[in-house]
């Protein structure tokens, strides 16, 4: 049994943005029942705050001259141990956890995650009388970049991984930021937290942590390559041996689409004719065409340049001809948002966009659509499309990252239903990412959904997949192991 320190910026069902959410809301619960002492560590933000139920103050201390103390709790529907950090002038305010409700990053962010990795060094190393003490701290993204960096600095810390999420956000403020903040000057150089003359929270983990994990193997090598290394591809490149992918697992018991009650029809293998009374029961609700027969493609995300907004928004006129509906919700970019809402105001009954943040509507997009869109330009790991492989939803995706990780393409159109069980093909893969390869895997798609039985087999193939995360966590148990010993 180790101590282990987890920290992250958001956890489910306490707070969340995106996949991060999920992975520290069931990864540090699966590391729970593989009998490890796991706490998580997150910020009390406001919708924290309301979401919890019993709690208790456990340490108060100052940093930065702001009050803060630490509240402990426990993950719900879980016997997870969670410390929250409680400090009312930077995380309890209306908006999110990273910006305002007009999507402004919030102008005291380096602040409030300096704050948040100051809290967990001392949480790491007992400095604020809890009586436990971490033996190995996993952190999670820029927010606790600066942890890894902090710990370097102590004669004898704890060993720590960094595991980044998505290179993309980084974290990089001023050089007079880092000096307002008074963090140790021996950080400020080239192979620390310097980053072309300026203050970079990711360096923090990706220079000093022990180990450097990514959410997928594919990615791992990605950002080694100077297009998805953001700048970092040599220091990536220098730490290779230390750096290392593990697939996400997902919460299997809450994206099962047996036992969900978010949607309108529960189903499961074998019961799979009922998914399309989900596909039935949401066209009403959205008054899209009542149509069983007609294909709907669904997809819930961040509405940003990732996500392949480019080339879907490109591709829906020729998709338009095709006997396709296309349900999309998410919130994001607002010129993104704009032109989707467009789309869904000249196809009226063919295309809905639900613009926000809807946690039962994600659900029950999975458990109604047959094809999940996902073209993303780069994805770290992904997990609709493994929540797709569940709910029997096959996924188009682009070979990036986890994607080229978890799918496989049907490309075959002339293969049996019995060939297609041998291959064990579970989607559809863009040969590149643009708008044609798009609208093409997606007819190719339909080849299959008009022939009952292969699309029934690659339903099948789909739901045979386990992600579940018992398997993604013996891979951190050895990865903490071969750093304890
Ligand atoms: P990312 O973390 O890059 O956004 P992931 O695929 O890893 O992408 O995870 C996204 C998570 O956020 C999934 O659980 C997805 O269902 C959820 N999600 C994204 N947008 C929305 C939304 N508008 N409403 C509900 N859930 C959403
Ligand atoms: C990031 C990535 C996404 C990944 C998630 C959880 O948000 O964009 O691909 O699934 O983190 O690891």
């Amino acid at each position: 049994m180790s101590k282990i320190l987890y920290i992250s910026s958001e956890a489910f069902p306490l707070i969340k943005t995106g996949g991060l959410a999920d992975v520290a809301g069931s990864l540090p619960p699966a590391l729970l029942k593989k009998q490890q002492d796991v706490r998580l560590f997150i910020p009390a933000y406001r919708g924290v705050l309301e979401n919890i139920k019993s709690h208790k103050l456990v340490a108060s201390t100052r940093y930065y001259n702001l009050p803060v103390s630490i509240i402990e709790t426990r993950l719900p529907g879980t016997m997870l141990p969670v410390w929250l950090l409680h400090c009312p002038a930077l995380f309890d305010r209306p908006g999110g956890p990273y910006s305002d409700e007009h999507g402004n990053a919030w102008h005291d962010n380096a602040l409030r995650f300096s704050v948040f990795c100051h809290a967990a060094v001392d949480l790491a190393l007992d400095a604020l009388g809890l009586d436990w003490q971490a033996e190995l701290v996993h952190c999670n993204d820029w927010q606790s970049g600066l942890v890894p960096a902090l710990l370097s600095l102590q004669a004898e810390p704890p060993k720590t991984v960094f595991t980044i999420h998505n290179l993309a956000y980084q974290g990089i403020f001023s050089h007079q930021t880092f000096v307002d903040l008074h963090l140790p000057n021996q950080l400020w150089h080239i192979d620390g937290v310097e980053f072309y003359g300026q203050f970079s929270f990711i360096k923090g983990g990706l220079a000093y942590a022990d180990k450097i994990t990514t959410v997928s193997p594919s990615y791992a090598s990605e950002i080694c390559t100077d297009e998805h290394g953001y700048g970092l591809q040599g220091l990536l490149t220098h730490r290779s041996d230390d750096l290392s992918g593990i697939l996400n697992g997902i919460d299997d018991k809450y994206w099962n689409p047996g036992t969900d009650n978010h949607i309108y029809h529960k189903y499961n293998r074998r019961s799979l004719e009922k998914k399309s009374l989900n596909k039935i029961s949401l066209q009403k609700q959205y008054k899209l065409e009542v149509d069983e027969n007609v294909a709907l493609i669904g997809m819930v995300s961040r509405l940003v340049e990732q996500k392949g907004l480019e080339i879907i928004l490109q591709s829906i006129p020729q998709l338009m001809e095709l006997p396709v509906q296309i349900f999309i919700l998410g919130t994001g970019d607002t010129h993104y948002e704009i032109q989707l809402a467009e789309w869904a105001e000249k196809f009226p009954g063919r295309i809905n966009v639900a613009i926000g943040y809807n946690e039962q509507l994600a659900h029950r997009i999975e458990a109604a659509s047959d094809i999940y869109m996902m073209p993303s330009r780069f994805e770290p790991c992904g997990l609709n499309q493994l929540y797709s492989l569940r709910y029997a939803t096959l996924p188009v995706v682009t070979p990036v990252g986890g994607l080229a990780d978890s799918i496989s393409d049907s490309d075959d159109i002339t293969a049996t239903a019995d060939e297609l069980k041998l291959l064990q093909t579970n989607g559809f893969v863009l040969k590149e990412h643009t708008a044609e390869e798009l609208v093409s895997s997606i007819e190719r798609a339909l080849v299959f959904f008009k022939a009952k039985d292969k699309w029934r087999q690659l339903q099948i193939n789909a739901m045979s997949c386990d992600h579940s995360w018992q398997v993604s966590a013996d891979h951190y148990l050895k990865l903490y192991k071969d750093l304890l010993e």
